[in-house]
């Protein structure tokens, strides 16, 4: 490959060497005792069929992290190529009035289907994980709904691609 090799894993060029694998952009939601939260999160993947499993990579500090884990159920709202704005608003820190860019819709569970995306995954919480500095959730797919007029986000080198 090109020059930038590293023997050990620097953390610059690993960081840029996964920021090169185009990803997906979903944000994460939950709600506890009727407090919503919610996160941008590209670490998302599915997982199983058999049982329906996906899983989500969230950092130990996070918030919602925390809230996921006492509520027991969240849902994975996979941005359209139009909702840049809400992928930002959902990763500041500090944002407390997140949900205010978003119009909600009823979900099976009690966590809140962001509306406009490409795809929602409803999911109880079936296993937590170590992953580093990361926690990894499991979820098992309750209810699944999909938007199929619309391109999905991509994030990849630091940057939202325009579809
Ligand atoms: C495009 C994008 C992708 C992100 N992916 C993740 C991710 O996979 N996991 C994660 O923990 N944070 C991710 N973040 C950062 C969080 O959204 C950010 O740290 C947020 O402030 C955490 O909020 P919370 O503490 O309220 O949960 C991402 C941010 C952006 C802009």
């Amino acid at each position: 490959m090109g020059a930038a090799l590293a023997s050990d894993a620097d953390p610059a060029l690993f960081r840029k060497a996964m920021g090169s694998f185009a990803a997906g952009v979903t944000v994460v939601t939950t709600a506890l005792d009727g407090q919503l939260s919610g996160t941008t999160v590209s670490a998302f993947s599915s997982l199983s069929m058999e049982p329906p499993l996906v899983l989500a990579c969230l950092k130990r500090e996070s918030r919602t992290l925390a809230a996921v884990r006492q509520a027991g159920v969240f849902c994975v709202n996979i941005l359209a190529a139009d909702q840049g704005e809400l992928a930002y608003a959902f990763a500041r820190s500090g944002c407390d009035d997140r949900f205010a860019l978003a119009a909600l819709e009823p979900g099976a569970t009690a966590a809140p289907v962001l509306a406009g995306g490409v795809a929602a995954v409803e999911c109880e919480l079936h296993a937590a994980h170590d992953g580093g500095d990361h926690e990894i959730l499991v979820g098992r797919v309750v209810s699944v709904r999909i938007d199929e007029s619309k391109p999905p986000l991509v994030y990849v080198r630091g940057q939202f691609i325009k579809s």
